[in-house]
């Protein structure tokens, strides 16, 4: 069976920069504290009018071009994403619009910082079924928009970003070898946004209560973090009959260089210069747009060799995680 591929590749992020020095303005904080725990060293802000949405289109235009689509050759328009621009209507939806595409398919899914791998595991079966031709996929998320800049534990983490991809059967590209997701609903409670959902609608206390922030027990996520993405690791590779010395490029959702250290480690063969860092310190954990845009970033700079195999694995608030096997042509 044909498989299908990623046959363009688009990333946008804001203009403005925030630096850990800037942090240390703000709360009470250092660079060397951020720098040793999460490797980061500055992330992006998006502009107050400058939203969810706005961002994933733009990230869209660049993977139609990289593919040498048009708008009108899509036929299906996936979004991940965690801060969509309204609960409903649909960002997906939003986006549509702002491309001018036509009338198809628009969907959002909610996988939190695995969005991107979940929603091309989607993207292939749509395409490889020949129910849709060229699916638009796009993870795009405006984190400052639920980060509580007053608390040190989880703001100097999140940065804003969008990356889109084009999944289709024809056209040269990365081939979706191998994709593995899995889920955990136990663990909910640990990585969250309490508020504006059915269980507590915005109200008087939920806004004083900080509940429209988002919430995390650092040291429980990464130690589930490190544990699943190894799995999804290692149950990718079995399911594509390959091993560690097939990868050329390792890159885990970019969360934490500490994090990714840790997995790395427990692959003997993953020496360090095909472990891929730079986004989380350049731009922090973007959630779902994380791999997609270290992916378009490792594209565009060539970095890639013919036949060379990449290996995507994410991990996110549900939890869910998962990883994917890409095949350079
Ligand atoms: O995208 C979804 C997945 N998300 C993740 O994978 C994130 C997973 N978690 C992490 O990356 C890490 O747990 C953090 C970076 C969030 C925190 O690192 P940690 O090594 O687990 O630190 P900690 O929370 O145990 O805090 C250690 C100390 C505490 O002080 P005490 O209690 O030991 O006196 C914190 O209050 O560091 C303090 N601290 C800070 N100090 C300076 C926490 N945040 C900061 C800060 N600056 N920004």
């Amino acid at each position: 069976m044909t498989k299908a591929k990623i046959i363009g590749l688009g990333s946008y992020y804001p203009e403005k920069v925030l630096t850990n020095k800037d942090f240390e303005k703000m709360v009470e904080t250092s660079d060397e504290w951020i720098r040793t725990r999460t490797g980061v060293e500055e992330r992006r802000i998006a502009a107050q009018d400058e939203f969810t949405s706005d961002m994933g289109a733009e990230a869209a235009k660049k993977a139609l071009r990289d593919a040498n689509l048009n708008e009108s050759d899509i036929d299906f328009i996936l979004v991940a994403t965690s801060t969509p621009d309204y609960i409903f209507p649909s960002t997906a939806c939003l986006i549509q619009e702002k491309l001018k595409a036509n009338n198809i398919p628009c969907l959002d899914i909610q996988a939190a910082c695995s969005g991107y791998v979940y929603a091309l595991t989607l993207a292939k079966s749509l395409v490889e079924t020949k129910t849709y031709k060229n699916v638009l996929i796009i993870a795009t998320e405006k984190l400052s928009s639920i980060v509580n800049y007053k608390d040190r534990k989880t703001a100097i983490l999140f940065g804003d970003a969008a990356a889109a991809s084009i999944v289709s059967l024809k056209g040269k590209g990365l081939a979706i070898k191998s994709t593995y997701l899995s889920a955990s609903g136990k663990e909910a409670d640990l990585l969250m946004l309490p508020a504006g959902g059915s269980r507590h609608p915005a109200s008087i206390e939920t806004v004083k209560e900080n509940k429209h922030f988002l919430q995390m027990q650092g040291k429980e996520v990464y130690k589930h973090a490190v544990r699943r993405m190894t799995e999804a690791i290692e149950k990718c590779l079995e399911q594509a009959n390959l091993t560690e010395k097939d990868i050329s490029w390792l890159i885990p959702h970019q969360a934490n260089e500490r994090i990714i250290d840790a997995i790395a480690k427990r692959f003997e063969h993953l020496e360090s210069d095909k472990v891929f860092k730079e986004v989380v310190r350049k731009f922090g954990n973007t959630s779902a747009s994380s791999v997609g845009l270290a992916l378009d970033i490792l594209k565009k700079e060539n970095r890639i060799k013919p036949k060379e195999k990449i290996l995507l694995s994410v991990f996110g608030a549900g939890f869910a995680w998962g990883a994917c096997i890409l095949e350079n042509d």
